[in-house]
């Protein structure tokens, strides 16, 4: 797989941080913390000179994750579309018995964070990738965390509560708080953001 060089990411970031900068204006607890995140974006450097894919099982959901989706987010899916599946797709759990196929069927692809191809201590951005009919069980983290849905509708659940996410939306999950989505038939594509102790990973809630 060649690599990327890494310019040609930097151009596609400003598709999401587009999309941040008119949720920001509003004065919400998720409009602040895309505040942070935006400053904190700002200071992130380059690792290395490009970005190298992984091949990561889960780049085979990409296609149906891409199609086209009442209210997906098309400026950010062109924007990436030629990159997504030379990005560094990876899964970093143990395996579950009680989920089985999980480590294969979701994945997520960092573009800044304490070891993406830009570098930030302070902040993580990134792409979550899960395939279909797949429960991505509870789990949590210190991390302030932020997704956007960028395709597919799936169940989101923190906390005691649960919904049915559409693209477009975004969820704010506080720190430690136990947090699950569950894709049905179709797979689900969002962005996430990480702030705080983003060095802490996440860990299963049950
Ligand atoms: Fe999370």
């Amino acid at each position: 797989m060649d690599a990327i060089p890494l310019s040609k990411i930097a151009e596609p970031i400003r598709s999401i941080r587009d999309h941040f900068e008119r949720r920001q204006r509003i004065d919400d607890a998720t409009g602040r913390e895309l505040r942070h995140v935006l400053r904190e974006l700002d200071l992130a450097t380059p690792g290395g000179a490009t970005v190298q894919g992984s091949g990561h099982s889960v780049i085979r959901h990409l296609e149906p994750a891409l199609a086209r989706r009442p209210g997906q987010l098309t400026d950010v899916i062109d924007a990436f579309r030629p990159f997504f599946a030379g990005l560094p797709w990876r899964y970093s759990y143990a395996s579950r018995a009680d989920a089985p196929g999980l480590e294969l069927n979701m994945g997520w692809a960092e573009l800044v964070g304490p070891v993406a191809p830009f570098r930030s201590d302070t902040v993580c951005l990134g792409f979550t990738l899960i395939g279909p009919r797949i429960n991505y069980p509870l789990h949590w983290h210190p991390a302030v965390e932020v997704y956007l849905v960028i395709n597919g509708t799936a169940i989101w659940t923190a906390g005691q509560q649960s919904a049915r996410r559409a693209p477009g939306e975004y969820i704010l999950h506080p720190s430690k708080v136990l947090h699950a989505m569950r894709t049905e038939e179709e797979p689900l594509l969002a962005v996430y953001t990480w702030s705080g102790d983003v060095n802490t990973l996440s860990a299963y809630g049950d």
